[in-house]
């Protein structure tokens, strides 16, 4: 019998991911929601589990499995979500915001079911707090990793994105390849350059991540 030994990539590492998309209450049965299935972001952290870190899912309405070794805490809003991964986050290696979060929610959520008439209606939207933002700004931030998802200009927009919001790690989508489905195509951008992953299935696309990033862990430690 041979015995195949995989080393433990991120073996002592806490890392903390957000997955799946928010909902902004309207009223007690009505929101507004991202278009996410979350099978990346369970993804992602299925690999970080399996390279041996301690994973963290803060993850919005999916209906997908707790991966195994994964703990996942539960959220609906944007608000939410930035107050689990605040409560989480010190102490960790890494934060990975894969979620959808939605831009914008709902200035006032109505306490009753909003009756209709026939007239239009407006509705008037406040944007939400930027997680990976945050994230990255506190004293002492943990690695952070964040995602894009553009329909268009990758490159650009991701670029732009990964400067904005100060992240060494930045994974680039284009929404046409991989919404919802079990593949993906991704591009990494870091301080060395760009990194096209290829197309690939959500499982094989989160190890090739985990690779590069416990590369960049290690450099860092260097
Ligand atoms: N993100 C976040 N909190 C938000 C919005 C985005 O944590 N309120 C994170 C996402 O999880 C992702 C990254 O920021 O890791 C980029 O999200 P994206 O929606 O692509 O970018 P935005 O900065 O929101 O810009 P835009 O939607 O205008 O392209
Ligand atoms: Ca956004």
């Amino acid at each position: 019998v041979v015995a195949h030994f995989q080393p433990k990539l991120l073996a002592g590492c806490k890392v903390v991911m957000t997955a799946g998309p928010t909902f902004e209450p309207i009223d007690p049965v009505r929101g507004i929601t991202n278009a996410s299935s979350g099978k990346m972001g369970y993804a992602l952290a299925r690999a970080c589990a399996r390279a041996g870190a301690e994973v963290v899912l803060v993850s919005g309405p999916v209906s997908l499995p707790v991966p195994p070794g994964v703990r996942r805490v539960a959220v609906q809003s944007a608000l939410q979500m930035r107050d689990a991964v605040l409560a989480e986050v010190p102490g960790a290696t890494v934060f990975i915001g894969v979620a959808a979060v939605a831009d914008y929610r709902p200035a006032q959520t109505a306490e009753h079911k909003i009756k209709k008439s026939g007239d239009t209606m407006q509705l008037v939207l406040t944007p939400n707090p930027d997680i990976l933002a945050e994230v990255a700004a506190l004293p002492q931030p943990p690695f952070c990793v964040g995602f894009a998802a553009e329909s268009r200009e990758l490159d650009a927009y991701a670029a732009a994105k990964r400067a904005a919001k100060r992240v060494p790690l930045l994974v680039g989508n284009l929404v046409q390849d991989g919404l919802g489905g079990d593949d993906n195509e991704v591009v990494l951008y870091d301080d060395n350059g760009r990194y096209p992953l290829g197309r690939a299935s959500k499982t094989e696309l989160a190890k090739r991540i985990v690779d590069h990033l416990a590369d960049l862990l290690v450099d860092g430690a260097k």
